[in-house]
């Protein structure tokens, strides 16, 4: 069974029939509103897009896959659970129990059936993949907030790899990375191709920027604190000076910092709802772990690439 085509309606088959169609390494893939997806998604994309009912309060957390999703989960929900969960005596903090994916699910995802979510009073949390104009026609005019977390394209492919080694079971190397890279290059990955992805976000964050904040995965890296205050400001739950005073802000970082995290059961152990090892989503957590698989030829290429397609828009990464 190819699991990226497994459960594809008939529908939805006819409706790929006329779309543009490639394939990466890892299986077919059709391009939506710009951006590819594998079969299964695409089916979920347009599931999505019929079926969400938005809530005005919902907050979607969005990245390109790889670059800090994990990351950005863990945050969101610990800044939400802030005021329930005091100092320290957090043993009932969800994310002490959950994997972050289990606590914000997936808009374009099959499980959990997105259809079946019902409205509730309190914010719900979701994320996903799509570029900001596929997610907006989902979203129906609804004001919702929407964080975008951006990485290093370089950086990563370089994550999706050893993610995907993982998955496979099979080892990394160049004849791995090489198809991937390729594809990168050319745009046709899954959610990409890339740097349309990210420009909408960051075209949206420069017309809205009440309701679209464009983050940097290299920036939480390099100013955790300033970052995470950012981050809860724009969704409206900013530190007061007492939880500043009483270290709330680096009490969040560190229960949500690589390291804690991965060291809890509930990450060491035990699967998504998609089959994906909790496990896998902790590596390293570097910037420029690039530099140990890519060649200088391989740099460049990437590089010459992407800047030609920011040219012009104020945006590098
Ligand atoms: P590396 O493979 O470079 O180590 P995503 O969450 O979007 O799937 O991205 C996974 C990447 O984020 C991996 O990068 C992983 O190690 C890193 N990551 C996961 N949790 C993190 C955390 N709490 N802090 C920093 N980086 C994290």
């Amino acid at each position: 069974v190819n699991l990226r085509e497994d459960k594809v309606s008939d529908e939805t088959k006819k409706l790929i029939s006329s779309l543009p169609t490639d394939k990466d390494s890892q299986g077919n893939l059709c391009k939506y509103q710009g951006c590819w997806y594998y079969y299964n998604t695409f089916q979920a994309v347009i599931s999505f897009q019929k079926h969400f009912q938005p809530q005005d309060t919902d907050i979607i957390l969005a990245s390109t896959p790889k670059s800090g999703t994990t990351w950005l989960k863990a945050l969101t929900v610990a800044l939400l659970e802030r005021s329930k969960h005091h100092d320290d005596h957090p043993m009932n903090h969800p994310l002490l129990s959950n994997n972050p994916h289990a606590l914000v699910p997936l808009l374009e995802s099959s499980a959990p059936d997105l259809t079946k979510f019902s409205p509730s009073s309190s914010t719900r949390l979701f994320s996903t993949h799509m570029p900001l104009y596929t997610l907006k026609e989902g979203l129906k005019g609804s004001p919702c907030k929407i964080v975008f977390m951006c990485r290093n394209a370089k950086d990563a492919l370089i994550s999706r790899m050893h993610f995907r080694c993982k998955y496979e079971k099979i080892e990394v190397n160049s004849s791995v990375l090489e198809p991937m890279f390729e594809s990168l290059c050319r745009g046709v990955t899954f959610y990409g191709p890339i740097w349309d992805n990210v420009l909408s976000y960051w075209r949206g964050s420069l017309e809205d920027p009440n309701h679209v904040l464009f983050m940097k995965y290299e920036e939480m890296k390099e100013e955790p604190c300033v970052q995470l205050k950012r981050l809860a400001e724009f969704l409206g739950f900013p530190f007061t000076e007492q939880e500043e005073d009483r270290g709330v802000v680096e009490k969040i970082l560190e229960l949500c910092s690589l390291r804690s995290l991965s060291d809890l059961e509930a990450n060491k152990s035990g699967k998504t709802v998609n089959g994906v090892d909790h496990k896998f989503f902790f590596r390293k957590g570097e910037v420029g772990d690039w530099k140990n698989h890519l060649t200088p030829e391989m740099e460049s290429k990437i590089d010459t690439i992407i800047e030609e397609k920011l040219r012009g828009s104020g945006l590098s990464f």
